[in-house]
């Protein structure tokens, strides 16, 4: 009887260890989660980065200098053209938060066009904001805020 005991108690332990293990990895990752949110917002872009990715990812329809004419956006039509992010008098008044939304989530999240697609998958926030800092470098007027 005592052994029975001595066995239940055992496997008891192991299940209860187990269990503890799952959430303490599951927490750890989830700590690590909110630290990478909060340091995406936070960090401060690299334009030098994101001018690789915009070549990347955006030229294609926002054109080299960034200007709305790339050659998909000559092909497919378009409407509304994809923006034209020298073009400082819109941009330089749209906030850092809002482009990083569109990027992350496509056009469609924020009733903008389809065509404009969602980089959330293949981009972390990290690189968004380098995205952003870059698009902050074509504003003519230049961009001003930080
Ligand atoms: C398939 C074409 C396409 C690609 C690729 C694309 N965009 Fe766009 N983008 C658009 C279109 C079209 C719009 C216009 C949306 C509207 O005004 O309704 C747009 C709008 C935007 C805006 C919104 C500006 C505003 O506030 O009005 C931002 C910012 C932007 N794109 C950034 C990017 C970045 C950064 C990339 C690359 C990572 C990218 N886009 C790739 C088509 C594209």
């Amino acid at each position: 009887m005592k052994r029975y005991l001595f066995m239940v108690l055992v496997i008891t332990l192991y299940v209860f260890g187990f269990v503890i293990t799952i959430y303490a990895i599951s927490a750890d990752e989830f700590l690590e989660m909110i630290k990478f949110t909060s340091k995406a917002v936070t960090k401060k872009g690299d334009p030098a980065q994101g001018k690789i990715f915009y070549a990347m990812y955006c030229t294609n329809c926002h054109g080299e200098k960034g200007d709305g004419n790339g050659p998909v956006s000559g092909t497919v039509k378009m409407d509304p053209k994809p923006r034209n992010h020298s073009d400082g008098k819109y941009m330089n008044a749209r906030k850092g938060e809002d482009l990083f939304k569109i990027v992350k989530l496509g056009g469609k999240a924020v009733d903008k066009s389809v065509y404009m697609p969602a980089f959330g998958v293949i981009l972390s926030g990290e690189d968004i904001m380098d995205l952003i800092a870059f698009m902050r470098t074509l504003a003519v007027p230049p961009y001003s805020g930080n």
